[in-house]
């Protein structure tokens, strides 16, 4: 069996329920090259932060800044800019956005891919502490961790209505941001170029993509010289949902008996009525078998579970993990990953932080890891065209997949990237990491690899963090996996 089916009850819980869970989850309009050359001081170097690194000296480059892009440059978006600790003048830069929408990539740069690690704080009315990450992808590349859509992070609008953004618009202002920031930073406009990102900005990367694309054919300046994108546990097309039936089948959350009954319900002889459909019973049913796992991560207990929301937010489910315990390192914990958007925002709010991030004074309220109120449009439900496209360029793409996500199952990636119908030239087989198997890769020849990580969860680097660095670093560098 099985196939799959959607339901829109599953979609509408997955998908609320991303941001807090974890703690986070084309009428081109360009600007012309005369606004480009008209404007704006570069970043800023942010040497230290409060109770980073026992208050030492960043041992890494970071700067902030703005860049404004919309008419009259309205929209201000922020950036953390942290170079490549190998050879910034050489090495590629990333711009990545966080997923959500509306999630601030500071939780990219401080709990999953970034040189620092939100660690655990004893007791949760106190700031956290951060230290280093040893498997940050800065090792070998520059980042630009930036905060897309406006609303997000500390982008920010001038005008009220501004604050009004769809994909397309927010994948317009991405393009504009990296050729302004190129303005800003001209010794960097001959570096490769790539943009990346995980969960909902699966949506989001292949159309700001796409929008750098098109801008370079338009001879904007300064042309940015794009080389591909990367995505982890993307949505690519909200039917991905389908899959997870198939997926919670295949791990034994769900009988057989149950998939076929819901196939069934849902699919083969779905009730007329409008509510209450044995289809949507099943999905009641659906959920209660399995989101007592954690849905992100399936190994892991639930933030949902019975007394676990209160136990972690009174500290009584405080189970310390030990990181970075070689192969086995792990920085995934429940309670950061269940409490890590209180936990951010308590440091990130805190004004000595913003002073040492050059956060404008004033331009925003409250500072969260993940806006849900966000006057966004989330008007693009599937980014294939915008793959089909791209592949057609030739740009490069890695799409990654942790298989123990019950949001977005590897097994769809698997079938999306089938579908678009290249050729496959290094066919599915394992990757290693220190003689182990982590993984499973096939390469097509559209230059998309897809990988994926065994035992890894939605956001698979702050689970696998080892795994997820060898990947990154392999694929970047034009390695075979
Ligand atoms: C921003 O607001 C100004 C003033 O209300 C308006 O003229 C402009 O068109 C807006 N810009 C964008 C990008 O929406
Ligand atoms: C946590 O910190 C707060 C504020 O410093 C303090 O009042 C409280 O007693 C602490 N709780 C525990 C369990 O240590
Ligand atoms: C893909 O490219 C074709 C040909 O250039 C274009 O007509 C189409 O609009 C593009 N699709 C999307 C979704 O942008
Ligand atoms: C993509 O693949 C084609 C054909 O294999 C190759 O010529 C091209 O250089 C590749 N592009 C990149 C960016 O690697
Ligand atoms: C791939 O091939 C299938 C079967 O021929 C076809 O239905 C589908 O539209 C193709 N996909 C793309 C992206 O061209």
């Amino acid at each position: 069996m099985t196939k799959m089916f959607s339901s829109n009850l599953l979609r509408r819980i997955c998908c609320r329920s991303l941001p807090s869970l974890l703690g986070t989850i084309v009428v081109l309009w360009f600007c012309s090259s005369q606004v480009l050359v008209a404007m704006a001081a570069a970043g800023t170097k942010v040497g230290y932060l409060p109770r980073v690194i026992q208050e030492q000296p960043l041992p890494f480059e970071l700067e902030t800044g703005y860049i404004g892009v919309g008419e009259s440059e309205d929209i201000q978006l922020f950036y953390y800019f942290v170079k490549s600790e190998s050879n910034p003048s050489d090495d590629p830069i990333v711009v990545w956005v966080s997923g959500g929408p509306g999630c601030s990539s500071f939780f990219a740069m401080t709990q999953e891919i970034g040189p620092l690690i939100m660690d655990l704080p004893k007791n949760v009315s106190v700031l956290p502490t951060f230290s280093l990450n040893p498997y940050s992808w800065t090792k070998v590349a520059s980042f630009v961790y930036l905060d897309l859509p406006v609303g997000t992070g500390f982008s920010y609008a001038k005008s009220a209505k501004n604050y009004t953004s769809d994909t397309l618009e927010a994948s317009n202002h991405g393009a504009e941001f990296i050729r302004k920031w190129l303005i800003d930073y001209p010794e960097y406009q001959s570096n490769s170029f790539y943009v990346g990102g995980d969960s909902y900005s699966g949506t989001l990367i292949p159309m700001f993509a796409q929008a750098i694309s098109n801008g370079n054919d338009a001879m904007l300046k300064p042309a940015i010289n794009f080389k591909g994108y990367l995505l982890g546990n993307g949505v690519t097309h909200f039917s991905e949902h389908d899959y997870t039936y198939q997926f919670a089948l295949g791990y034994g959350l769900i009988s057989e008996e149950f998939a076929e009954k819901s196939y069934d319900d849902c699919i083969r002889n779905p009730d007329k009525k409008p509510f209450f459909t044995k289809c949507q019973l099943d999905m009641v049913q659906f959920l209660m078998l399995t989101f007592v796992n954690n849905a992100a991560y399936i190994l892991d207990t639930s933030c949902l579970a019975k007394n676990g929301a209160e136990d972690v937010i009174s500290g009584k489910a405080f189970v310390p993990t030990k990181r970075f315990n070689g192969v086995n390192a792990n920085i995934f914990n429940r309670y950061l990953l269940c409490r890590s958007d209180l936990i951010a925002a308590q440091y990130v709010n805190v004004e000595s932080v913003q002073e040492a991030l050059h956060v404008k004074k004033g331009s925003i309220d409250h500072w969260e890891q993940c806006r849900g109120d966000l006057p966004y449009n989330n008007n693009v439900r599937d980014s294939m065209q915008y793959h089909a496209n791209l592949s057609t360029k030739g740009y490069r793409s890695l799409i990654y997949n942790g298989d123990r996500d019950l949001f977005i199952p590897s097994l769809s990636a698997e079938a999306w990237t089938k579908s678009l119908n290249y050729s496959i030239i290094d066919d599915w087989r394992p990757w290693f990491v220190n003689n182990q198997i982590v993984g499973y890769t096939r390469t097509f020849s559209n230059n998309m690899t897809y990988a994926k990580i065994k035992g890894s969860g939605h956001l698979a680097p702050s689970v696998t963090p080892l795994q997820c660095f060898a990947m990154f670093k392999r694929w970047i560098s034009y390695e075979k996996l």
